[in-house]
C-alpha cells in the first residue's frame, strides 16, 4: 500500500512524499511590473518549510495582456526571472521541487490589460465578444508560453505547469464549448489539443528530457471521455504529470460517487488516475481539509498526489499534520470568498488565528 510519507519520482524530480502545494494566485501580492515580490518570497519559504514534496506557484502570465489584472506575477520579460531564484531556492533548501504554472486568460481577459482573445468569437463575461485568433497569432502566443518556461528553468525551477483548466485559454482550445475552429485547431479533440500539445513539445525541445512538464488539465469539460482524449494529446507530446481540475461549466453529476470522502472535482482526478495508472502520475485537488481525506485518496489508489489549495493557505504546516501522527494545524474555515481571493486585500481567518496562536 501505497503512504503519504512515500516518495514519487517524475521525470527524475524526487518529490518526497506525496503531498502538492496548489497553485494559487496572491493577488495583492504583486506590483504593475510583474515582478517576485517580499511578500511571494515569504509566502512560498513558509509552505516550503511546512513540509509538501512539490509547490507549484500561482499562475502566472506569459504576456501582459493575459493578467487576471494589471497587479500581477509575469514572466514575459527576462527582468522578472531574479525574483523568482529566490523562491526555487527555499524550495530546494527544504527539498522541495519547485513548478511554476503559466498561463494566459485568452477570452477572459480583464479589459484593463487587454483584447479578449481566443480560439473563437463567444460572449464574454461582460457581454463583449471575444475576437477568434489567426493563425499567425495562435504561433506567436504558443512562442510566449515557451519563452517564459525558458525563463522559469532560468530562474531555476524544475519544471513548468501549462494552465489548462479553470476556463483559461489553454482550456477554451480544449473544450469544445468556447472552440467552433475549423482548421487545425478546432474540431477532433486531437485538434483541440493541439495548440497546449505543441506548447508541450516546443518546451521539451527547449527545455530538455529532464524538464518536468506538467499541465492542469480539464477532468470533464464536456465530458470525461473528451477530457480524456485531450491529456492523452499532451502525454503523447511529452507530458510527464497530469494534475486535473474543472474546465468550463456543469460537470456531469454521474460521475460523484456520494459513498467517498471528496467533491465531484476531485472525483475527476481519481476517474483520470483510474485510466493513466502507471503510465502518467495524475493529482486530484479540491476541498481537501482533513489528513485523513490525503490519506484515504494515498492509501487507497486514487491518485498518485494530493494537490492542497486553501488548506496550505489556511495553514503552511498542514502537510506536517498530514504526515506526522498527532500534529495539531488550523483548517481552513472555508469562507464563502477565499480571503486570499480578487476581491479584499488577504485576511485569512485560519491564517490569523495561527499566527495570533503565536
Ligand atoms: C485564492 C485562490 C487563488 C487561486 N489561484 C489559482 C491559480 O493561480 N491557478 C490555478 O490553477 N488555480 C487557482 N486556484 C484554484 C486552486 O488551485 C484549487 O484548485 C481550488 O482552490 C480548490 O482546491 P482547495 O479546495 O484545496 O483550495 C486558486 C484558488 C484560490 C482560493
Amino acid at each position: 500500500m501505497t503512504r503519504v510519507n512515500d516518495e514519487i519520482v517524475i521525470n527524475g524530480k524526487r518529490l518526497k512524499n506525496r503531498i502538492t502545494m496548489a497553485p494559487t494566485v496572491k493577488f495583492d501580492f504583486a506590483g504593475e511590473d510583474g515582478k517576485v515580490t517580499e511578500k511571494h518570497i515569504a509566502h512560498y519559504k513558509e509552505r516550503a518549510e511546512g513540509g509538501c514534496g512539490l509547490i507549484c506557484v500561482e499562475a502566472t502570465a506569459v504576456t501582459p495582456d493575459g493578467r487576471f489584472g494589471k497587479i500581477h506575477m509575469g514572466l514575459w520579460d527576462d527582468d522578472q526571472i531574479e525574483g523568482h531564484k529566490e523562491i526555487v531556492k527555499n524550495c530546494h533548501d527544504n527539498d522541495v521541487v519547485a513548478i511554476i504554472q503559466l498561463n494566459h486568460t485568452g477570452i477572459t481577459a480583464n479589459p484593463e490589460c487587454g483584447e479578449a482573445i481566443g480560439p473563437s468569437e463567444v460572449e464574454t463575461r461582460n457581454g463583449g465578444k471575444s475576437r477568434a485568433m489567426t493563425t499567425d497569432e495562435i504561433h506567436k502566443m504558443q512562442a510566449a508560453f515557451v519563452a517564459a518556461a525558458i525563463r522559469a528553468k532560468k530562474a531555476g525551477y524544475d519544471g513548468i505547469q501549462l494552465h489548462g483548466c479553470h476556463g483559461y485559454l489553454i482550456n477554451q482550445f480544449a473544450t469544445k464549448r468556447t472552440n467552433f475552429r475549423t482548421d487545425e485547431y478546432g474540431g477532433s479533440a486531437e485538434n483541440r489539443a493541439r495548440f497546449g500539445a505543441e506548447i508541450i513539445r516546443d518546451i521539451r525541445k527547449e527545455c530538455g528530457d529532464d524538464f518536468l512538464i506538467s499541465i492542469r488539465t480539464i477532468g470533464a469539460d464536456p465530458d470525461l471521455d473528451d477530457a480524456i482524449e485531450i491529456a492523452e494529446e499532451y502525454v503523447k507530446a511529452g507530458c510527464d504529470y497530469l494534475q486535473v481540475s474543472h474546465g468550463i461549466g456543469e460537470i456531469d453529476p454521474a460521475l460523484q460517487d456520494d459513498s467517498k470522502p471528496y467533491t465531484i472535482i476531485c472525483s475527476l482526478g481519481v476517474h483520470f488516475h483510474e485510466h493513466f495508472k502507471g503510465r502518467v502520475p495524475v493529482s486530484c485537488v479540491n476541498s481537501i481539509f482533513e489528513p485523513d481525506q490525503v490519506k484515504y485518496i494515498i492509501e487507497n489508489d486514487l491518485a498518485d498526489t494530493v494537490d492542497l489549495g486553501r488548506a496550505v493557505l489556511a495553514d503552511p504546516d498542514f502537510p506536517k499534520a498530514v504526515l506526522e501522527e498527532g500534529k495539531s494545524y488550523v483548517r481552513c474555515f472555508e469562507c464563502a470568498r477565499c480571503q486570499y481571493g480578487p476581491f479584499t486585500p488577504h485576511k485569512c481567518p485560519a491564517e490569523m488565528k495561527r499566527k495570533n496562536n503565536g
